[in-house]
């Protein structure tokens, strides 16, 4: 089809000469530069829906608090270790080193960090870690030997009546920053360390639990 000398040079005008976008302020974006911006608009878009949708950014933790929520499991625990809501996989991971001979699950529901601790295990695999997309508050807990969990308020509250019926005696739960609703802690560490915020530890079946 014929294009006109005036539609060719709109058309040049809106995508530039050549390979770009003309802006607002008399640069030149690429094509590849746009696709970039998209891209990430897109993943900043779809971490912000499943922040709002869960109520919990994927903040991970720092080395530091990881150090010590680790020092807070025992030696040996009997059953799967679930880290719920283990957002980019770090605290799972370190998890996973320390106990080759448990089976470590991570659950996360948001896409984007599920995705890329997905990857991140694609390229340096190791058989005792796996990474669930699905809802924490959906996920059966019957063969937990172990739990930790970094989230908020209201979603310990409505945790807390599922850990009461589905834990064994003897699950250690390692909680950073909020506490679970109506347990007494047989531990609360505030170190340096892991900076300001309190790690709770309970074990299922002890007073006050
Ligand atoms: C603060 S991050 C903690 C990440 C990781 N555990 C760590 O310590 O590095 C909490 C994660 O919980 C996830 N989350 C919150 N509610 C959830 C739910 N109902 N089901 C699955 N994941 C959930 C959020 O998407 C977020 O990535």
């Amino acid at each position: 089809m014929a294009v006109s000398a005036s539609m060719k040079s709109a058309l040049d005008g809106a995508i530039g000469h050549g390979s770009g976008i003309v802006t607002g302020m008399d640069e030149t974006v690429t094509g590849a530069e746009a696709i970039v911006l998209i891209a990430m608009l897109v993943l900043g878009i779809t971490i912000l829906a499943y922040t709002i949708r869960t109520g919990v950014p994927p903040m991970p933790t720092s080395p530091g608090t990881r150090a010590v929520m680790l020092r807070l499991l025992p030696q040996q625990i009997d059953g799967v270790i679930y880290d719920l809501g283990s957002g980019w996989g770090g605290l799972a991971l370190a998890i996973a080193k320390r106990y080759q001979h448990n089976q470590v699950v991570g659950i996360e529901l948001s896409p984007i960090p599920w995705l890329f601790a997905r990857a991140r295990l694609a390229m340096w695999p190791r058989p005792n870690l796996t990474y669930r997309r699905a809802d924490l508050l959906g996920e059966r807990l019957y063969n937990a030997g172990a739990i930790v969990c970094y989230l908020m308020p209201r979603v310990m509250q409505k945790l807390a009546p599922k850990l009461d019926d589905e834990l064994r005696p003897g699950t250690v739960v390692v909680a950073y920053s909020f506490a679970v609703n109506h347990w007494r802690p047989d531990t609360v560490a505030v170190e340096a360390e892991s900076g300001p915020a309190p790690i709770y530890r309970y074990t299922v079946g002890s007073p006050g639990r």
